[in-house]
């Protein structure tokens, strides 16, 4: 994506310029953002997908009693001409090509921080309530119309013992009337609150951030991965070191210590080994990059993958037309020479072919970049068009 054209779907600015003033930082309305959109999913489609077990939803409604919240599936829901409830299907990507394809749009962010789709249908006068979010996220009307109220305010305080998050002192400083098409970007913190206005859908493109907590616990559980791989040539758990990482396997040993008359204390020599041996851990950046590569390619246990073209072996060479392209499921992301694959380090290094199929999720087969792949990386192709990870799309 060139980073410097202005997008209709960021107001007519570059994602450069969104990026360094916009993101993070400050609301921004953008009016057809996508002129005459039309929705993949209808709202019969959307009360449909929420049966299936795979699809995570929730029921919201407001009565005498306040707020409510069911979570699905859901077999029967309140009746269409029944106001005040809105049904919210999380990532609807892993489950709808078109929206997938729409959700790619918004790859001016890395895919490291692209989360999901989630399409939400109302009924009048239905919503999720004032509260904020703690990620990013553009909210684009697909049907009908949704008033949204927002607020930078200061006070986050939340409704208590509610089982969702409402504010309680919400102070709404701006009013948009969305239509479909439209689109309203906010940042994180940004309190807002969304009514429907008669029968309406809206798709929030979400954004997902760690917490330094997150990123220590992936650091200490690579690094846990490394060590119990690496005492494979000492007999350990692994028949084979696959992590490079260095070796602990190396026994305690305290030949010449003293006999002890307090035989409960912990011996220092021991503390300190202890200290010894995690000091050898390095926790640099060839850690950190294995931990996140897997981590952010890990597919959701919901996505599913189905082969379209298992039978066409690549090794020979790839057909003279059509393109290879990823399933919307898959996630294939690389950091220097290293290439990953839904939540797997790959068998083959990130070559520029690789890292371009990853950039544009698609290869054509009759370009450049696919003459130059190595019979090594078509093998590998091969075996992703089997697992469905990657599909043959003809002309
Ligand atoms: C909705 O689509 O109703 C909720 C989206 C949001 O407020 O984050
Ligand atoms: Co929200």
């Amino acid at each position: 994506m060139n980073i410097d054209q202005p997008l209709a779907l960021l107001g007519g600015i570059t994602p450069r310029h969104f990026m360094r003033h916009y993101w993070q930082r400050k609301p921004l309305l953008i009016r057809q953002a996508i002129p005459g959109f039309k929705p993949s999913l209808s709202i019969a489609n959307i009360k449909q997908l929420v049966k299936r077990e795979e699809v995570e939803s929730r029921l919201i409604w407001r009565d005498e009693s306040g707020w409510n919240m069911k979570t699905g599936p859901f077999k029967r829901l309140p009746a269409a001409g029944k106001p005040n409830w809105s049904l919210l299907a999380q990532s609807v990507d892993l489950h709808d090509d078109a929206t997938a394809a729409l959700m790619r749009r918004f790859r001016f962010i890395s895919d490291a921080r692209l989360d999901d789709a989630m399409i939400s249908i109302a009924t009048d006068g239905g919503g999720v309530g004032p509260h904020f979010d703690s990620y990013d996220v553009f909210l684009l009307q697909a049907h009908g119309q949704r008033r949204w109220r927002i607020s930078q305010q200061k006070d986050l305080t939340l409704e208590p013992g509610l089982p969702l998050k409402i504010l309680q002192n919400f102070q709404a400083e701006e009013e948009f009337l969305l239509e479909p098409g439209d689109m309203l970007y906010l940042p994180p913190h940004a309190a807002h609150d969304g009514v429907a206005v008669g029968d309406c859908m809206t798709i929030s493109i979400g954004f997902r951030a760690p917490t330094q907590a997150t990123l220590a616990c992936g650091m200490l559980e690579a690094a846990n991965d490394q060590i119990l791989a690496n005492l494979g040539d000492t007999g350990g758990l692994y028949a084979n070191p696959v992590i490079p990482g260095p070796s602990l396997s190396a026994t305690f040993k305290d030949a010449g210590v003293a006999a002890t008359a307090t035989p409960a204390a912990l011996p220092d020599s021991l503390v300190e080994a202890a200290v010894k041996a995690i000091a050898k851990i390095r926790y640099d950046k060839t850690l950190a990059a294995r931990f996140l590569g897997q981590w952010l390619t890990d597919i959701p246990p919901n996505a599913y993958f189905e082969p379209s073209s298992e039978d066409l072996d690549l090794s020979a060479g790839l057909p003279v037309s059509g393109k290879l392209a990823l399933d919307r499921c898959s996630r294939l992301m690389y950091r220097d020479r290293e290439l990953f694959i839904n939540g797997e380090v790959a068998a083959i290094p990130a070559s520029p072919r690789l890292r371009l199929l990853a950039d544009e999720r698609e290869l054509a087969c009759a370009s450049q970049a696919a003459a130059r792949l190595k019979e090594e990386e078509r093998r590998v192709l091969t075996e992703w068009l089997q697992e469905g990870w990657l599909h043959y799309i003809p002309d």
